[in-house]
């Protein structure tokens, strides 16, 4: 019989009675379906999953498609992205590394942004390293009047890496040419709980539409203050062997970059689709 278990803080539960690593039964995927809902994010611990294991078990949640960044993906299964901050050489990968460092949501970048992204750990440096998580419904829900009068209803652009590749000349002029853009609601209405969560973030927001460059900058670095709020997080702090499943559609997720850097830290990871879809990247 599948639990849930609370973590205590604005988001997160612990998921015990099931096995990653063996078939589930139609309850039990629909239990871990209503508690990923409700939670946002689901912790299970102690069970080591291969390659192909993460890869089936990850298609309870939804679809799964590969990811944009092929230099990542396992050699044989490539809805896995293999995430490491050592590289084959055992040398610190810096752009490795650093992805997945700061507040950011997974995907919004696309049209079909990602419903939600499993991380399984493989090997942990001894310190260090904790996944942060907020949560986008309470960010709207307990958000100042004033604030939710001027946000709601407007658009924002999104691009990969957001405002960064304009500010940190990460992307050429020419690259930013072709990379695609897409628009989502400031304040959306999640597709299945029917609840509103705030839904820019500081990686791949670009700008509001309809106003000036300063202006919705200057708006953005407001909500972002706002939603970074300490009492919407949760940190997870890793053992070897956890999987999280994490919602992208209301909750915001940051890696810490303060473990030890000459030690292999190393994860398994599923990007996860609502819907099938022949046309994933808009860049
Ligand atoms: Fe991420």
């Amino acid at each position: 019989m599948i639990e849930v278990i609370k973590l205590g803080g604005p988001l997160g539960a612990e998921i015990r009675g099931i096995d990653p690593r063996k078939a589930l039964s139609a309850d039990e995927a629909k239990a871990l379906h209503d508690a990923f809902l409700e939670n946002l994010v689901l912790r299970i611990r102690g069970a080591p999953l291969t390659v192909p294991q993460l890869r089936d078990f990850s298609r309870y949640l939804g679809v799964l498609r590969p990811h944009a960044a092929k230099a990542y993906h396992d050699k044989d299964v490539p809805e896995v992205v293999i995430m490491t901050n050592l590289d084959a050489n055992g040398v610190y990968d810096k752009v490795g590394a650093e992805r997945g460092v700061g507040w950011h949501v997974d995907g919004t970048f696309q049209q079909d942004p990602t419903k939600a992204t499993v991380l399984h750990s493989v090997a942990l440096p001894d310190h260090g390293g904790n996944t942060a998580f907020a949560n986008m419904y309470q960010a709207w829900d307990t958000m100042p009047e004033d604030l939710r009068r001027r946000i709601d209803g407007l658009t924002a652009v999104h691009r990969l890496r957001g405002r960064k590749a304009y500010t940190q000349g990460i992307v050429s002029a020419a690259e930013m040419q072709k990379m695609g853009t897409v628009r989502h609601p400031v304040v959306r209405i999640h597709p299945e709980t029917g609840k509103k969560a705030v839904f820019v973030n500081p990686h791949h927001t670009l700008q509001i539409e309809g106003m000036t460059r300063e202006a919705s900058d200057a708006l953005l670095e407001e909500i972002f203050a706002w939603c970074e709020r300490p009492e919407f997080q949760w940190e997870q702090e890793w053992q070897v062997g956890d999987t999280i499943i994490w919602e992208n559609r209301c909750a915001w997720h940051s890696g810490r970059a303060d473990y030890p850097k000459n030690q292999l830290r190393k994860f398994y990871r599923t990007s996860i689709f609502e819907f099938g879809s022949a046309s994933t990247h808009t860049h």
